[in-house]
């Protein structure tokens, strides 16, 4: 049975069917009225027993208030067991970091050579991994909410940014953009409003009509050094319900999350091959030590992808779940 069937099952059935149950969540059921009702009283409304929770909501509008119902209505509430609290925070985590930080949760995505290039000094970069590796970033693409390039991207490689070896949603497509050079007739332009342009305060109006008519959504953004602001891009995109982000390249607005220590968690596809020349990430600071250094710190998994190796884990600069 899928959610939807689930959902709609649970839709129909009778309050009696519920009576004396325990039921399990990852969260705390919350006690406000939001784009739904509080889900506490519907809980005590359907009689049910006992609630077994993984973690608390970190939304201030609950804190522990959506438990207060459920005790004050004689419901047994017991929170599961530790490790059970750390995976439901993963699985929350967009949601945890718009609560505590007002910004989604940033995942940087990467394929590059051994010698950590991500394209060539002619921008040549595809493709750098196989078929597997491509697979799985696509199925990394369906778990975000959005996912964020630079122009140069589109003006180099035209991609579609959609979802398409495996099954699963397209995610919004954003481009940081501060002159409108993204092209009218770029493929990430689909007439599906799914691709946001984030452009500066003084971006010109006749080009801005052009893109909204050829589909794509167009919003200003404070600039910073002739670049869009990333804080207040990533606080526009937690008004347009953005929990989770991946950055997509290339490298100069990877170089620039990194740099600004906006990167949570990195997802790296590296392949058997050595460029030489090309482009890396570009932090422009000279590390004294190398335990200065960015540090991946939990090595969530390393793992083959046929001839590519795939690594994932969280970046130490990132803030807490
Ligand atoms: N291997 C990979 O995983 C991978 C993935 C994607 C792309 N690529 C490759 O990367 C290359 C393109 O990368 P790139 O480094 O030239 O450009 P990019 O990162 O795609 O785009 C950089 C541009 O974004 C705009 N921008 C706006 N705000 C920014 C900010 N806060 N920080 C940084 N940039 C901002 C700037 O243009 P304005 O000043 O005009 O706004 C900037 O020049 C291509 O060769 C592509 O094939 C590789």
């Amino acid at each position: 049975m899928n959610v939807e069937q689930i959902t709609r099952k649970l839709r129909h059935s009778t309050t009696q069917k519920n009576r004396g149950s325990t039921v399990y969540v990852t969260l705390e059921p919350c006690s406000h009225y939001g784009r739904t009702p509080p889900c506490a009283q519907r809980l005590v409304s359907e009689g049910v027993a006992r609630i077994v929770y993984a973690m608390t909501d970190p939304n201030p509008k609950v804190n522990g208030q959506g438990l207060q119902i459920l005790r004050d209505a004689g419901i047994e509430t017991q929170q599961a067991a530790r490790e059970f609290e750390n995976q439901a925070k993963f699985l929350n985590r967009g949601f945890i970091f718009v609560q505590k930080y007002n910004r989604p949760f940033i995942t940087l995505k990467a394929a590059m050579s051994l010698d950590g290039k991500m394209c060539l000094d002619n921008n040549s970069s595809k493709w750098i991994t196989g078929i597997k590796a491509r697979t799985k970033a696509h199925k990394i693409r369906s778990e975000n909410d959005a996912i964020l390039v630079g122009v140069n991207t589109i003006l180099q490689d035209d991609p579609q940014l959609t979802v398409r070896h495996v099954k699963g949603i397209d995610p919004l497509r954003v481009i940081l953009d501060s002159n409108l050079r993204t092209p009218v007739t770029s493929r990430v332009i689909a007439n599906d409003n799914k691709c946001l342009i984030l452009t500066s305060e003084n971006a010109d109006e006749s080009k801005i009509k052009s893109l909204q008519d050829a589909g794509a959504r167009v919003a200003k953004i404070e600039s910073q050094n002739n670049h869009i602001n990333i804080k207040s891009a990533l606080e526009y995109l937690v008004t347009q319900n953005v929990l989770t982000l991946m950055i997509e390249g290339g490298t100069e607005i990877l170089s620039s999350f990194l740099r600004e220590k906006f990167a949570d968690y990195v997802n790296l596809f590296i392949a058997p091959k050595i460029f030489g020349e090309g482009r890396g990430f570009d932090l422009r600071q000279n590390f004294n030590s190398v335990n200065e250094a960015f540090n991946l710190n939990i090595y969530k998994s390393i793992r083959h992808l046929d001839k590519d190796i795939f690594i994932e884990g969280w970046l130490s600069c990132s803030q807490d779940l």
